[in-house]
């Protein structure tokens, strides 16, 4: 379904990304893992059609997703519905007057006006009492939550979730575990919490300081290998202590 080959990107003289190589099958979950700076964001970026590769390819559904690509109305209309980003910061997302509008923006650029659906999709995240609120007035994760109902309300197939967990507190980030692990899409989530990368998906996707993926397999082999972990910069120094404390309370 989404295919990088030997993708490269550069923001001026800087690179983001190198030599990326990545195949995502439909219905796929995947962790992107990495410190900060090591291209997660933009890789993201990249795979919703916001940014386009200096060097390499990114394939769609077998279309080749470039700047020209968007000149199709059709194309650009259905990619968008289709490929969505939630962003990290959710900030970035929110300009409408109320939560209702925010959600109701999508469909109303694809000519749809559907307050059941917007109803609906508020009450599965759980932000049905703020539909009159205005989204700046809202809390970090509460604005999270808006922006991905405004994204979920279009039905799209591959969601890009860039630190969904970022400002959820635990039992929020537990109920959003839980209703990812539900939803019948593709989805592809960065994050930094190892404790929860395991939770999010079975295949991890290691970025390195250099850019390049230094790691795709299987999530609990990476978590194991303090060598990778090492080679990622992504141990902690507790972080032993406390995933094995983890395991003997069940977590
Ligand atoms: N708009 C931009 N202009 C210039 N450089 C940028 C821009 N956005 C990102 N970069 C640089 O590109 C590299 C990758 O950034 P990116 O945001 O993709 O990393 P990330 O892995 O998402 O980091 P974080 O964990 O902090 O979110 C970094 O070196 C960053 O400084
Ligand atoms: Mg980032």
């Amino acid at each position: 379904m989404i295919e990088l080959k030997n993708l490269s990107y550069r923001y001026g003289e800087n690179h983001a990304l190198k030599d990326i190589n990545l195949t995502v099958n439909k219905g796929e979950k995947i962790v992107i893992l990495g410190v900060n700076g090591s291209g997660k964001s933009t890789l993201l970026k990249v795979i919703n059609g916001l940014i386009f590769p200096e060097k390499g390819e990114y394939l769609y559904k077998g279309r080749k997703i470039t700047k020209k690509a968007f000149r199709d109305r059709d194309f650009a209309k259905s990619f968008r519905k289709e490929v969505v980003l939630l962003f990290q910061n959710p900030d970035n997302m929110l300009f409408n007057p109320t939560v209702y509008d925010e959600i109701a923006f999508g469909l109303r650029q694809l000519g749809i006006e559907d307050k059941d659906r917007i109803k609906i999709w508020a009450g599965r995240l759980k932000i049905d009492h703020l539909l009159d609120r205005s989204p700046f007035e809202l809390s970090g994760g509460e604005k999270q939550k808006v922006c991905l109902a405004s994204l979920l309300v279009l039905e799209p197939e591959v969601l890009l979730l860039d630190e969904p967990t970022a400002n959820l507190d635990p039992a929020s980030t537990d109920w959003l575990i839980e209703f990812l692990s539900e939803l019948d899409k593709t989805i592809i989530t960065t994050t930094h919490n190892l404790f929860i990368a395991g939770e999010l998906g079975k295949r991890s996707v290691v970025l390195g300081e250099n850019h390049k993926i230094i790691y795709d397999g299987d999530m609990e082999d990476f978590l194991s290998d303090r060598d990778l972990l090492k080679k990622a910069n992504l141990i902690y120094k507790h972080f032993f202590a406390y995933y094995q404390k983890g395991e003997e309370y069940g977590r």
